[in-house]
């Protein structure tokens, strides 16, 4: 895939809307990396540090990896889950630690089923069909995949569904509609991503900046 490297000159950062950008943000500025106005609220979709030559680009999180890929942003941040799924082609150069939560299978806890294999052949709910996909071949399961944009949990309780795949954070969505998960499919936690050419092009700029990232990590977690 032919990539075009965002302007040489700047570091482009592509940040999620949501629940990591507050964080993100933050971990950002304790390396120095600060834009007035930085803020998934805002309108304003690009935000620029003239002095330091670093604009951040706040994007919906699941084109984050997009942006990336293709060069537009140098750098994002992702959740390993939304990154999995995206398939892209880039490279994941750390695990930031926040964000923690895991993808698994949940059913409706009146209509469960004694095990797994009965779901064979059943209708599953999720924002992850890619995901969903991997984890009932290694099954032998057959499914059938509809793709939902949020709100998941929705879909055994109205009959879209037998089950769901979808993220776990607190567990308070599941319990709150009476879903049970019956299957762990993966951990995923926030990860710092970079399109493949800007890391050979601005590999310095980006080296330190993971260095400086790894270091505030690393304080945070003594
Ligand atoms: C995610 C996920 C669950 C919920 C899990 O949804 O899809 O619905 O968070 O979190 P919990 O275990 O802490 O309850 P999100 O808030 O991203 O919104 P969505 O429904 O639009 O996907």
């Amino acid at each position: 895939m032919q990539t075009q490297t965002s302007d040489s000159e700047y570091l482009t950062v592509a940040l999620p809307k949501g629940k990591l950008f507050g964080l993100s943000a933050d971990l950002f500025q304790k390396i120095g990396y600060t834009a007035e106005g930085l803020s998934d609220k805002s309108r304003k979709l690009i935000i620029t540090n003239e002095e330091k030559k670093i604009r951040f680009i706040v994007s919906k999180t699941a084109d984050v990896p997009t942006y990336v890929e293709y060069g537009a942003a140098d750098i994002g941040v992702i959740g390993k889950d939304v990154l999995m799924e995206s398939q892209k082609d880039v490279y994941e150069l750390l695990d930031l630690g926040f964000g923690k939560c895991h993808l698994m299978m949940a059913v409706h806890r009146p209509d469960k089923r004694p095990s797994l294999m009965d779901y064979a052949h059943t209708r599953v709910a999720t924002k992850f069909p890619h995901i969903a996909e991997q984890f009932f071949n290694e099954h032998g399961m057959q499914m059938e995949y509809i793709k939902l944009n949020g709100s998941i949990e929705l879909g055994p309780i109205v009959g879209l569904s037998e089950s769901i795949v979808d993220i776990v954070e607190t567990g308070t969505t599941l319990r709150e509609n009476d879903l049970e998960e019956i299957a762990y499919i993966m951990d995923a936690t926030a990860r710092l991503i970079a399109n493949r050419v800007s890391f050979k092009l601005k590999f310095d700029r980006i080296h330190q900046m993971v260095e400086d990232l790894r270091q505030v990590l690393e304080s945070e977690e003594q």
